[in-house]
């Protein structure tokens, strides 16, 4: 028996500047190029374990088997390092998300990123450098391109497969901190690829939103580069909200707000007003991320615990990039 085994870490990303929509579906090229934080408190643990011995690849997620359609979107992500190391062998990937799974909270940026990697040390795929390793990630799920890198990441969306892939801008070790706050955590309606593909060839407002974004983009990085706090938060807030528009000009319309989003957007307006910055941003689904200076996480979570009484918060700094596990559980 021969047996390759690879195991990583990677954090979840929020997008600050959102990626919403695919210029082409197969190869996972985006519309428009998008930047992000990678969070500390949130990431995804995966072995993947290549044997001789396998007639099929497997796929368990948090201890569970899952189906025959899961399975599948992992084997063709599989095959893009089987391809590349001229290996045959099937596998088993067995991962834990310390995120909630499929929730609006980027499971799927951290879980290929996590899979990438781990697929990469397994092959011995050494010649691969991080950067490359991105745009594997993003065959599987395009926020994932992200998820390789720490701090505030841009995934330029480059013109062709192998130039479309993330480029680390900055640490965002200047007391940038993100509070989430959890409105519902279970699995959403609308999966983030359905979505936007929706939002993509029905919203009228799409072609606005492909051309602000850029605009949002440049802007967004100058902030970053002049460490400008409060600009970055307004660049982020408005561009969540439009991003958010496009589906509601969607046909038929929809959205992944809840009631509670709506409260908790305005709860993160009376928090700006009583004098602390805090910008929120919303991803696929329904919960709120509050954007706020890390010195300042408790204060925010105390004001919003104020006016929602069973909310979870889930409170973060900057994460780092992937990472290697040395031991497994
Ligand atoms: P999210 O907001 O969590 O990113 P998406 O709809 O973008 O939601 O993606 C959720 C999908 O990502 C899941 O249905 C599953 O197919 C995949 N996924 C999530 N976690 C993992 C994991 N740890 N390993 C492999 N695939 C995962
Ligand atoms: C709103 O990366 O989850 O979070 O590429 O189809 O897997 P697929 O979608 P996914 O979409 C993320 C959408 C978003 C914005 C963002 O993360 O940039
Ligand atoms: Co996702």
């Amino acid at each position: 028996m021969t047996e390759y085994q690879g195991a990583y870490r990677a954090h979840t990303n929020i997008a600050l500047i959102k990626y919403w929509g695919k210029a082409d579906a197969d190869l996972f090229i985006p519309t428009t190029s998008s930047l992000s934080l990678t969070l500390n408190a949130l990431y995804t643990d995966t072995r993947v374990t290549f044997s001789s011995d396998y007639e099929a690849d497997s796929f368990a997620l948090n201890g569970e088997e899952k189906s025959a359609e899961e399975v599948a979107k992992i084997s063709k992500f599989l095959d893009l390092f089987r391809t590349e190391a001229d290996v045959d062998f099937k596998a088993r990937v067995e991962s834990i998300n310390h995120v909630p799974t499929a929730a609006g909270l980027a499971s799927s940026s951290s879980a290929f990123s996590a899979l990438a990697a781990a697929s990469r040390q397994a092959l011995q795929l050494n010649h691969i450098s991080d950067q490359e390793l991105s745009t594997y990630a993003r065959r599987g799920s395009g926020s994932a391109t992200r998820s390789i890198f720490g701090g505030f990441v841009e995934w330029q969306k480059g013109t062709k497969s192998e130039n479309s892939m993330a480029v680390k801008i900055d640490d965002a070790t200047w007391d940038i901190g993100m509070v989430i706050m959890t409105i519902n955590t279970k699995e959403k309606r609308v999966s983030s690829r359905k979505g936007m593909a929706h939002t993509l060839k029905t919203s009228p407002f799409y072609p606005e939103w492909v051309r602000q974004n850029k605009i949002d983009l440049a802007r967004i990085k100058d902030a970053i580069e002049a460490q400008d706090f409060i600009l970055l938060g307004e660049i982020a807030e408005a561009n969540a909200m439009r991003m958010h528009a496009t589906t509601m000009a969607a046909d038929p319309s929809f959205t992944y707000f809840e009631p509670a989003t709506i409260k908790a957007i305005q709860a993160v307006q009376d928090l700006r007003a009583s004098g602390i910055p805090a910008y929120y941003t919303i991803d696929a689904g329904p919960n709120v991320k509050v954007l706020c200076r890390a010195s300042q996480m408790n204060q925010v979570e105390a004001f919003l615990a104020n006016q929602f009484e069973d909310m979870q918060f889930i409170k973060t700094t900057p994460g780092p990039g992937i990472q290697q596990l040395d031991r497994w559980e």
